[in-house]
């Protein structure tokens, strides 16, 4: 039932801040602010990775590129990610000691199982993230870290997405901590943060309505460009996907540092361009990308960190409370799933049930 809400979508947008609660529940001790992922937890020899291959699709894949980032960040192990309908066709060798992680909402993604039964052949262990228990990739994986996100029922997903940022966050500090790589220190500043995410989802949440607005004047655009750096990268990409989905506006995401080597070419009045650009180490960099934009005339979007100057105008602003760098893209993709989510409403499209699209991609 998604009384009080219009439509599926939103009522998963606003469950974020519980589901993420939820999931993050089996995953820390909050009381000692440490991580409760470990190896025996797992069952899988977490101290002995050599290197992480993260296979998924769409959204999921989106999440799999943000933990990239966090995995080879915190734990220093080098990570490779791949769409499963590459991954799976490649034949490619995986090294002894690499670990495969297989992200699925569905847990039934032909594509995604396919690679997972590839890795198991090689005698990889795989590690599945799943949100439907009893799935098909839940049972044939090793040891599996479960999203607590509950049934999605609308074809674009939101709150899966979150949850599993959520998973691969602890995972990544898991694989930290089993390495030796992570302080006490930096731990407790992690957990802590990532304790912090809910509450700031809810406040995000806060800017629903100036998000419609945004929208409402966005909406007759022909096209998006979507640009965030690091890990708030692939929350460009998939702050796209959604706004393809879902109101049949093309839509690109960038590197930010990639713009001048080619979509420049289409900034001019007409093109919108979001941009996420939280107070990080990278923000300046960004920033000097929004002030390319603006020289060309063009529209910008920023997410941006709350009472922090970003030194330049922006057509839109939407301020989202501080948090730490690393918890970070937990929380800004939830204004990109709010300005898809408000474009599509306004143009009438079937948000839920988007033509073309299925909820569980079980064919190749
Ligand atoms: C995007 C979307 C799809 C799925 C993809 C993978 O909103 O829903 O891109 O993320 O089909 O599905 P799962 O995670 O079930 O393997």
């Amino acid at each position: 039932e998604k009384w009080p809400y219009r439509h599926y979508m939103q009522k998963e947008i606003y469950e974020q801040p519980t589901v993420v609660g939820e999931t993050l529940k089996n995953l820390i001790h909050a009381a000692d602010r440490t991580i409760s992922v470990s190896q025996t937890a797992v069952g899988l020899d977490l101290a002995a990775v050599q290197a992480v291959t993260i296979v998924a699709c769409g959204t999921s894949y989106h999440a799999g590129m943000v933990a990239k980032y966090w995995i080879e960040q915190q734990a220093r192990v080098p990570v490779n990610v791949d769409v499963a309908s590459e991954y799976r066709y490649r034949n490619t060798p995986m090294a002894a000691g690499s670990l495969m992680i297989v992200i699925s909402q569905s847990g039934e993604t032909a594509d995604t199982l396919a690679a997972l039964r590839h890795a198991k052949a090689q005698g990889q262990q795989v590690l599945g993230v799943v949100n439907v228990p009893e799935s098909t990739i839940d049972r044939e994986a090793d040891a599996t870290l479960y999203t607590l996100a509950g049934p999605e029922i609308g074809v674009a997903s939101t709150k899966a997405f979150t949850t599993q940022l959520t998973v691969l966050a602890c995972l990544a500090l898991a694989l930290a901590k089993a390495r030796g790589q992570l302080s006490p220190e930096d731990e407790r500043r992690h957990v802590e943060d990532l304790l912090q995410i809910p509450a700031r989802i809810e406040q995000v949440l806060t800017h629903d309505d100036k998000l419609q607005e945004v929208g409402r004047q966005l909406m007759h655009a022909s096209g998006f460009l979507f640009l965030g750096r690091g890990a708030q990268f692939p929350i460009a990409l998939e702050g796209a996907l959604k706004l393809k989905e879902i109101s049949y506006i093309h839509a690109e995401g960038y590197a930010a540092g990639e713009m001048k080597h080619g979509p420049i070419a289409l900034i001019d009045e007409e093109l919108p361009v979001v941009v996420v650009a939280p107070k990080d180490g990278l923000h300046e960099k960004t920033i000097s990308n929004v002030e390319e934009v603006k020289a060309r005339g063009g529209r910008v979007v920023m997410i941006h960190t709350a009472g922090e100057s970003t030194g330049v105008a922006a057509d839109f602003e939407v301020g989202i409370a501080p948090c730490g760098e690393f918890a970070a893209p937990i929380l800004y993709v939830t204004p990109l799933q709010l300005l898809a989510y408000h474009i599509a409403v306004h143009k009438g499209t079937d948000v839920d049930q988007p033509r073309n699209l299925a909820k569980s991609v079980t064919v190749e």
